[in-house]
Protein backbone atom coordinates (compact mmCIF):
# COMPACT_ATOMS: atom_id res chain seq x y z
CA UNK A 1 0.00 0.00 0.00
CA UNK A 2 1.38 3.46 -0.50
CA UNK A 3 0.68 6.35 1.33
CA UNK A 4 0.43 10.02 1.03
CA UNK A 5 3.81 10.42 1.48
CA UNK A 6 4.13 7.91 -1.60
CA UNK A 7 6.31 5.61 0.76
CA UNK A 8 4.92 1.87 0.86
CA UNK A 9 4.40 -0.09 3.97
CA UNK A 10 7.45 -1.60 3.23
CA UNK A 11 9.13 1.43 2.97
CA UNK A 12 8.03 2.94 6.30
CA UNK A 13 9.00 -0.72 7.69
CA UNK A 14 12.43 -0.60 5.96
CA UNK A 15 12.86 2.79 8.10
CA UNK A 16 12.47 1.17 11.42
CA UNK A 17 14.56 -0.26 14.25
CA UNK A 18 15.15 -3.91 13.73
CA UNK A 19 12.84 -4.96 16.65
CA UNK A 20 9.73 -2.84 15.77
CA UNK A 21 10.35 -4.25 12.26
CA UNK A 22 10.23 -7.52 13.38
CA UNK A 23 7.37 -7.26 16.08
CA UNK A 24 4.55 -9.90 15.15
CA UNK A 25 1.29 -9.42 14.06
CA UNK A 26 -1.00 -11.67 17.18
CA UNK A 27 -2.36 -14.57 15.25
CA UNK A 28 -5.60 -14.13 17.33
CA UNK A 29 -6.28 -10.81 16.09
CA UNK A 30 -5.27 -11.56 12.41
CA UNK A 31 -8.70 -14.22 13.37
CA UNK A 32 -10.49 -11.15 14.98
CA UNK A 33 -10.26 -9.32 12.17
CA UNK A 34 -12.36 -11.36 10.50
CA UNK A 35 -15.22 -11.64 12.34
CA UNK A 36 -15.26 -8.00 13.89
CA UNK A 37 -18.72 -6.21 13.13
CA UNK A 38 -20.77 -9.47 12.37
CA UNK A 39 -23.80 -9.68 13.84
CA UNK A 40 -24.63 -13.03 15.45
CA UNK A 41 -21.03 -13.97 16.12
CA UNK A 42 -20.02 -16.00 19.08
CA UNK A 43 -17.06 -14.78 20.31
CA UNK A 44 -15.02 -16.86 21.92
CA UNK A 45 -11.49 -16.14 20.93
CA UNK A 46 -10.66 -13.36 23.73
CA UNK A 47 -8.92 -13.57 26.83
CA UNK A 48 -11.03 -12.17 28.88
CA UNK A 49 -15.14 -12.62 30.24
CA UNK A 50 -18.27 -10.75 29.00
CA UNK A 51 -18.80 -9.04 32.37
CA UNK A 52 -18.48 -5.21 32.95
CA UNK A 53 -16.65 -4.28 36.09
CA UNK A 54 -18.34 -4.34 39.47
CA UNK A 55 -19.95 -0.87 40.07
CA UNK A 56 -18.56 -0.66 43.05
CA UNK A 57 -15.07 -0.26 41.86
CA UNK A 58 -16.37 1.87 38.41
CA UNK A 59 -17.32 4.46 41.59
CA UNK A 60 -14.35 3.56 43.95
CA UNK A 61 -12.47 5.91 40.35
CA UNK A 62 -14.90 8.23 40.07
CA UNK A 63 -15.00 9.21 43.37
CA UNK A 64 -11.16 9.96 43.44
CA UNK A 65 -11.40 11.67 39.94
CA UNK A 66 -14.28 14.03 41.65
CA UNK A 67 -12.00 14.22 44.57
CA UNK A 68 -9.32 15.86 42.23
CA UNK A 69 -6.96 12.71 42.40
CA UNK A 70 -5.60 13.97 38.97
CA UNK A 71 -1.94 14.51 40.01
CA UNK A 72 1.49 12.59 39.54
CA UNK A 73 2.10 10.05 41.85
CA UNK A 74 5.12 8.05 43.19
CA UNK A 75 5.90 5.71 40.43
CA UNK A 76 6.38 2.31 42.48
CA UNK A 77 2.14 3.45 43.42
CA UNK A 78 0.30 4.31 45.99
CA UNK A 79 1.41 3.04 49.72
CA UNK A 80 -2.28 2.22 49.93
CA UNK A 81 -1.91 -0.10 47.26
CA UNK A 82 1.17 -1.39 47.98
CA UNK A 83 -0.01 -2.14 51.32
CA UNK A 84 -3.11 -4.05 50.07
CA UNK A 85 -0.95 -6.25 48.02
CA UNK A 86 1.05 -7.05 50.83
CA UNK A 87 -2.23 -8.03 53.27
CA UNK A 88 -3.99 -10.04 49.63
CA UNK A 89 -0.85 -12.24 49.68
CA UNK A 90 -0.67 -12.88 52.88
CA UNK A 91 -4.28 -14.09 53.22
CA UNK A 92 -3.55 -16.22 50.03
CA UNK A 93 -0.32 -17.56 51.10
CA UNK A 94 0.25 -16.97 54.37
CA UNK A 95 2.97 -14.56 54.14
CA UNK A 96 6.56 -14.94 52.74
CA UNK A 97 9.71 -16.20 53.96
CA UNK A 98 7.63 -16.79 57.86
CA UNK A 99 7.05 -13.27 57.74
CA UNK A 100 4.02 -11.20 56.63
CA UNK A 101 4.62 -9.75 53.09
CA UNK A 102 6.03 -6.47 52.62
CA UNK A 103 4.44 -3.67 50.87
CA UNK A 104 7.83 -2.83 49.48
CA UNK A 105 7.88 -6.23 47.16
CA UNK A 106 4.91 -4.81 45.09
CA UNK A 107 5.23 -1.83 42.02
CA UNK A 108 1.69 -0.55 40.49
CA UNK A 109 2.35 -1.48 36.32
CA UNK A 110 -0.05 -0.16 33.41
CA UNK A 111 -1.07 -4.10 32.77
CA UNK A 112 0.07 -7.75 33.09
CA UNK A 113 1.61 -6.93 30.01
CA UNK A 114 3.58 -3.88 31.32
CA UNK A 115 4.91 -5.99 34.05
CA UNK A 116 6.00 -8.72 31.52
CA UNK A 117 8.07 -5.59 29.70
CA UNK A 118 9.35 -4.90 32.42
CA UNK A 119 10.69 -8.30 33.95
CA UNK A 120 11.88 -9.04 30.64
CA UNK A 121 13.86 -5.54 30.48
CA UNK A 122 15.34 -6.16 34.15
CA UNK A 123 16.54 -9.57 33.24
CA UNK A 124 17.51 -10.17 29.90
CA UNK A 125 18.95 -7.70 27.27
CA UNK A 126 19.79 -7.70 23.45
CA UNK A 127 20.89 -11.18 22.32
CA UNK A 128 19.75 -12.48 25.74
CA UNK A 129 17.63 -15.85 25.29
CA UNK A 130 14.34 -16.36 27.27
CA UNK A 131 13.22 -20.24 27.41
CA UNK A 132 8.98 -19.92 26.38
CA UNK A 133 7.18 -23.58 27.31
CA UNK A 134 4.43 -23.41 24.69
CA UNK A 135 2.00 -23.59 23.49
CA UNK A 136 2.17 -20.06 25.45
CA UNK A 137 -0.13 -16.78 25.31
CA UNK A 138 2.08 -14.61 21.90
CA UNK A 139 2.96 -11.99 23.77
CA UNK A 140 5.33 -13.06 25.80
CA UNK A 141 7.46 -14.56 23.41
CA UNK A 142 6.88 -10.96 21.20
CA UNK A 143 8.03 -8.80 23.78
CA UNK A 144 10.96 -10.87 24.22
CA UNK A 145 11.61 -10.01 20.76
CA UNK A 146 10.71 -6.15 20.88
CA UNK A 147 13.45 -6.60 23.96
CA UNK A 148 15.93 -7.38 21.30
CA UNK A 149 16.46 -10.79 23.26
CA UNK A 150 15.36 -14.01 21.59
CA UNK A 151 12.23 -16.10 23.19
CA UNK A 152 13.71 -19.84 22.96
CA UNK A 153 10.27 -21.84 22.84
CA UNK A 154 10.11 -25.50 24.37
CA UNK A 155 7.06 -27.38 23.49
CA UNK A 156 4.93 -28.79 26.10
CA UNK A 157 3.41 -32.52 25.60
CA UNK A 158 0.13 -33.47 25.18
CA UNK A 159 -1.92 -36.07 26.37
CA UNK A 160 -5.83 -36.11 27.04
CA UNK A 161 -4.93 -36.58 30.73
CA UNK A 162 -2.89 -33.41 30.85
CA UNK A 163 -0.42 -31.18 29.28
CA UNK A 164 3.47 -32.25 30.62
CA UNK A 165 6.12 -30.18 31.10
CA UNK A 166 9.48 -32.33 30.58
CA UNK A 167 11.97 -30.51 32.50
CA UNK A 168 15.03 -32.80 30.61
CA UNK A 169 13.71 -30.93 27.40
CA UNK A 170 13.60 -27.36 29.41
CA UNK A 171 17.50 -28.31 30.49
CA UNK A 172 18.41 -29.05 26.88
CA UNK A 173 17.43 -25.67 25.37
CA UNK A 174 19.54 -23.90 27.85
CA UNK A 175 22.59 -22.35 26.37
CA UNK A 176 25.22 -19.42 27.62
CA UNK A 177 22.67 -16.75 26.82
CA UNK A 178 19.85 -17.50 28.53
CA UNK A 179 18.80 -15.74 31.58
CA UNK A 180 15.48 -16.31 32.23
CA UNK A 181 12.45 -18.74 32.10
CA UNK A 182 8.79 -17.92 31.83
CA UNK A 183 6.31 -19.96 33.67
CA UNK A 184 2.77 -19.61 33.36
CA UNK A 185 0.93 -21.42 35.73
CA UNK A 186 -2.22 -22.13 34.92
CA UNK A 187 -1.37 -21.35 31.37
CA UNK A 188 -3.16 -19.70 28.43
CA UNK A 189 -3.54 -21.27 26.66
CA UNK A 190 -3.54 -24.84 27.66
CA UNK A 191 -4.82 -24.69 31.30
CA UNK A 192 -1.46 -26.71 32.02
CA UNK A 193 -0.88 -25.94 36.11
CA UNK A 194 2.15 -26.82 37.86
CA UNK A 195 1.97 -28.98 40.94
CA UNK A 196 3.74 -27.34 44.31
CA UNK A 197 6.37 -30.38 43.46
CA UNK A 198 6.69 -29.28 39.65
CA UNK A 199 6.82 -25.88 41.23
CA UNK A 200 10.14 -26.93 43.58
CA UNK A 201 11.79 -28.71 40.37
CA UNK A 202 11.09 -26.24 37.93
CA UNK A 203 13.01 -23.45 40.77
CA UNK A 204 15.86 -25.86 41.37
CA UNK A 205 16.99 -26.16 37.99
CA UNK A 206 16.20 -22.50 37.32
CA UNK A 207 18.38 -22.13 40.98
CA UNK A 208 21.26 -24.91 39.16
CA UNK A 209 21.81 -22.85 36.08
CA UNK A 210 21.26 -19.13 37.50
CA UNK A 211 18.19 -18.10 35.62
CA UNK A 212 15.71 -16.22 36.53
CA UNK A 213 11.96 -16.99 36.65
CA UNK A 214 9.14 -14.46 35.38
CA UNK A 215 6.14 -16.04 37.31
CA UNK A 216 2.98 -15.44 35.75
CA UNK A 217 0.21 -16.35 37.89
CA UNK A 218 -2.59 -14.19 36.43
CA UNK A 219 -4.88 -17.18 36.70
CA UNK A 220 -4.28 -18.73 39.73
CA UNK A 221 -7.78 -17.59 41.31
CA UNK A 222 -9.22 -19.53 38.89
CA UNK A 223 -9.02 -22.63 40.53
CA UNK A 224 -12.39 -24.89 39.79
CA UNK A 225 -11.23 -26.98 43.30
CA UNK A 226 -13.92 -25.34 45.92
CA UNK A 227 -11.57 -26.16 48.58
CA UNK A 228 -8.57 -24.15 47.46
CA UNK A 229 -8.31 -20.49 47.19
CA UNK A 230 -5.34 -20.16 44.54
CA UNK A 231 -3.81 -22.89 42.40
CA UNK A 232 -0.46 -24.15 43.49
CA UNK A 233 2.21 -21.16 43.75
CA UNK A 234 5.94 -20.34 44.10
CA UNK A 235 5.44 -18.47 46.56
CA UNK A 236 4.91 -21.65 48.80
CA UNK A 237 8.79 -22.68 47.08
CA UNK A 238 10.76 -19.29 46.84
CA UNK A 239 13.14 -18.87 49.16
CA UNK A 240 14.73 -15.40 49.78
CA UNK A 241 17.77 -15.37 47.63
CA UNK A 242 16.12 -16.59 44.38
CA UNK A 243 16.14 -15.25 41.46
CA UNK A 244 12.06 -14.34 41.25
CA UNK A 245 9.61 -11.86 39.59
CA UNK A 246 6.08 -12.29 39.30
CA UNK A 247 3.68 -10.53 37.26
CA UNK A 248 0.18 -10.73 37.37
CA UNK A 249 -2.80 -8.24 37.04
CA UNK A 250 -6.40 -6.62 38.22
CA UNK A 251 -7.82 -7.54 34.68
CA UNK A 252 -8.72 -11.12 35.12
CA UNK A 253 -10.01 -11.79 38.41
CA UNK A 254 -12.28 -7.90 39.04
CA UNK A 255 -12.77 -7.67 35.21
CA UNK A 256 -11.19 -5.16 34.76
CA UNK A 257 -9.32 -5.55 31.47
CA UNK A 258 -9.99 -2.25 29.81
CA UNK A 259 -8.60 -0.64 32.72
CA UNK A 260 -4.52 -1.60 32.30
CA UNK A 261 -3.78 -1.50 35.95
CA UNK A 262 -1.65 -4.61 37.44
CA UNK A 263 1.50 -5.59 39.08
CA UNK A 264 5.13 -6.67 39.51
CA UNK A 265 6.38 -8.13 42.76
CA UNK A 266 10.07 -8.28 42.95
CA UNK A 267 12.95 -8.25 45.80
CA UNK A 268 13.08 -5.38 48.02
CA UNK A 269 16.40 -4.73 47.05
CA UNK A 270 15.76 -4.50 43.26
CA UNK A 271 13.23 -1.46 44.02
CA UNK A 272 15.29 1.22 42.39
CA UNK A 273 15.44 -0.57 39.65
CA UNK A 274 12.16 -1.67 39.27
CA UNK A 275 11.05 2.14 39.68
CA UNK A 276 13.32 3.18 37.05
CA UNK A 277 12.07 1.22 34.27
CA UNK A 278 8.81 1.89 35.54
CA UNK A 279 9.46 6.04 35.15
CA UNK A 280 10.97 5.38 31.70
CA UNK A 281 7.78 3.94 30.97
CA UNK A 282 4.99 5.19 31.63
CA UNK A 283 5.85 7.32 35.31
CA UNK A 284 3.21 5.24 37.29
CA UNK A 285 -0.36 4.41 37.28
CA UNK A 286 -3.08 6.58 37.01
CA UNK A 287 -4.35 7.15 40.77
CA UNK A 288 -8.11 7.11 40.48
CA UNK A 289 -7.40 3.21 39.05
CA UNK A 290 -4.72 2.40 41.62
CA UNK A 291 -7.96 3.81 44.26
CA UNK A 292 -10.06 0.71 42.94
CA UNK A 293 -7.72 -1.71 42.42
CA UNK A 294 -6.79 -1.65 46.14
CA UNK A 295 -10.36 -1.61 47.00
CA UNK A 296 -10.57 -5.03 44.59
CA UNK A 297 -7.96 -6.41 46.66
CA UNK A 298 -9.85 -5.64 50.15
CA UNK A 299 -13.21 -5.93 48.83
CA UNK A 300 -13.57 -8.14 46.08
CA UNK A 301 -13.78 -11.66 46.95
CA UNK A 302 -17.37 -11.85 46.44
CA UNK A 303 -17.34 -10.21 43.12
CA UNK A 304 -14.35 -12.88 42.31
CA UNK A 305 -16.32 -15.98 43.23
CA UNK A 306 -19.11 -14.85 41.59
CA UNK A 307 -16.85 -14.67 38.12
CA UNK A 308 -15.51 -17.84 39.32
CA UNK A 309 -18.78 -19.76 39.28
CA UNK A 310 -19.65 -17.94 35.99
CA UNK A 311 -16.03 -19.88 34.35
CA UNK A 312 -17.15 -23.17 36.16
CA UNK A 313 -20.43 -23.26 34.47
CA UNK A 314 -19.06 -22.87 31.47
CA UNK A 315 -16.49 -25.34 31.99
CA UNK A 316 -18.72 -27.66 32.65
CA UNK A 317 -20.74 -26.68 29.39
CA UNK A 318 -18.02 -26.66 26.47
CA UNK A 319 -16.46 -29.54 28.18
CA UNK A 320 -19.64 -31.57 28.33
CA UNK A 321 -20.58 -30.56 24.75
CA UNK A 322 -17.42 -30.95 23.05
CA UNK A 323 -16.33 -34.43 24.77
CA UNK A 324 -19.54 -35.67 22.72
CA UNK A 325 -17.67 -35.16 19.36
CA UNK A 326 -15.95 -37.36 17.44
CA UNK A 327 -12.11 -35.94 16.47
CA UNK A 328 -12.19 -33.92 19.51
CA UNK A 329 -9.22 -34.26 21.94
CA UNK A 330 -8.43 -32.08 24.69
CA UNK A 331 -6.76 -32.15 28.69
CA UNK A 332 -8.93 -30.85 31.68
CA UNK A 333 -8.99 -27.22 30.90
CA UNK A 334 -7.57 -24.50 33.26
CA UNK A 335 -7.49 -20.81 33.42
CA UNK A 336 -10.73 -19.80 31.85
CA UNK A 337 -9.85 -21.49 28.51
CA UNK A 338 -10.82 -25.01 26.65
CA UNK A 339 -7.88 -25.84 24.41
CA UNK A 340 -8.68 -28.53 22.06
CA UNK A 341 -7.58 -30.74 19.20
CA UNK A 342 -9.64 -31.13 15.92
CA UNK A 343 -8.43 -34.67 13.86
CA UNK A 344 -7.08 -33.85 10.69
CA UNK A 345 -6.52 -30.23 11.35
CA UNK A 346 -3.26 -28.84 9.73
CA UNK A 347 -4.05 -24.78 9.45
CA UNK A 348 -5.90 -23.58 12.09
CA UNK A 349 -6.08 -20.27 11.10
CA UNK A 350 -7.55 -21.46 7.59
CA UNK A 351 -9.95 -23.61 9.85
CA UNK A 352 -10.54 -20.81 12.58
CA UNK A 353 -11.65 -18.03 10.05
CA UNK A 354 -14.20 -20.62 7.88
CA UNK A 355 -15.59 -21.19 11.73
CA UNK A 356 -16.11 -17.70 11.96
CA UNK A 357 -18.04 -17.72 8.23
CA UNK A 358 -20.15 -20.13 7.96
CA UNK A 359 -20.88 -20.54 11.58
CA UNK A 360 -20.71 -17.46 13.50
CA UNK A 361 -18.78 -19.06 16.15
CA UNK A 362 -15.11 -17.37 17.06
CA UNK A 363 -12.27 -19.02 18.13
CA UNK A 364 -8.48 -18.57 18.58
CA UNK A 365 -6.28 -20.51 16.15
CA UNK A 366 -3.56 -23.38 18.46
CA UNK A 367 -1.04 -21.74 15.66
CA UNK A 368 -1.16 -18.38 17.55
CA UNK A 369 0.56 -19.78 20.49
CA UNK A 370 3.65 -21.07 19.13
CA UNK A 371 5.03 -24.44 18.94
CA UNK A 372 2.96 -27.36 19.58
CA UNK A 373 -0.45 -25.51 18.82
CA UNK A 374 -1.07 -26.30 15.38
CA UNK A 375 -4.34 -28.48 15.14
CA UNK A 376 -5.79 -26.87 18.68
CA UNK A 377 -8.07 -24.15 19.55
CA UNK A 378 -8.57 -22.09 22.15
CA UNK A 379 -12.11 -20.99 23.35
CA UNK A 380 -12.74 -18.75 26.56
CA UNK A 381 -15.70 -19.75 29.06
CA UNK A 382 -16.24 -17.46 30.76
CA UNK A 383 -19.09 -15.95 29.65
CA UNK A 384 -22.68 -16.14 29.09
CA UNK A 385 -24.08 -20.21 29.29
CA UNK A 386 -26.78 -19.70 26.83
CA UNK A 387 -23.43 -18.56 24.51
CA UNK A 388 -21.57 -21.48 25.12
CA UNK A 389 -24.45 -23.62 24.44
CA UNK A 390 -25.18 -22.60 21.15
CA UNK A 391 -21.64 -21.90 20.36
CA UNK A 392 -20.96 -25.29 21.19
CA UNK A 393 -23.98 -26.15 19.40
CA UNK A 394 -23.10 -24.82 16.11
CA UNK A 395 -19.85 -26.01 16.13
CA UNK A 396 -21.03 -29.45 16.41
CA UNK A 397 -23.78 -29.04 13.48
CA UNK A 398 -20.48 -27.06 11.18
CA UNK A 399 -18.06 -29.75 12.11
CA UNK A 400 -21.74 -32.36 11.32
CA UNK A 401 -21.64 -30.96 7.66
CA UNK A 402 -18.10 -31.33 7.04
CA UNK A 403 -17.59 -34.74 7.90
CA UNK A 404 -18.58 -37.44 5.22
CA UNK A 405 -21.13 -38.88 5.78
C1 LIG B 1 -1.10 -15.40 30.84
C2 LIG B 1 -1.36 -13.94 30.79
N1 LIG B 1 -0.51 -13.11 31.41
C3 LIG B 1 -0.70 -11.79 31.38
C4 LIG B 1 -1.77 -11.24 30.75
C5 LIG B 1 -1.87 -9.74 30.76
O1 LIG B 1 -3.05 -9.20 31.18
P1 LIG B 1 -3.29 -7.64 31.10
O2 LIG B 1 -2.28 -7.03 30.20
O3 LIG B 1 -4.69 -7.48 30.63
O4 LIG B 1 -3.13 -7.12 32.47
C6 LIG B 1 -2.68 -12.06 30.08
C7 LIG B 1 -3.83 -11.51 29.33
O5 LIG B 1 -4.49 -12.16 28.56
C8 LIG B 1 -2.47 -13.45 30.11
O6 LIG B 1 -3.31 -14.30 29.50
Amino acid sequence: MTSISGLSSADWRARLSAEAAAAPASGIAQVMRHGFGRSGIIPLWVGEGDQPTPAFLCEAAAAALARGETFYMPQAGLTELRGALGAYHDRLYGGLFGAPFRAERFFATGSGMQAIQIAIRLTAGAGDEVIVPTPAWPNFAAAVGVAGAVARQVPLHFASTGWHMDLDDIERSIGPRTRALFLNSPSNPTGWTASEAELGAILDLCRRHGLWIIADEVYSRFTYDMALRSTPSLHSVVAADDRVLFVNTFSKNWAMTGWRIGWIEAPEALGPAVENLIQYATSGVAVFMQRAAALALNQGEVALAALMERARAGRDIVTGALARLPGIDFAPPGAFYLFFRVDGVSDSTAFASALIREADVGLAPGSAFGLGGEGFFRLCFARDPNDLRAACGGFADWMAARSPA
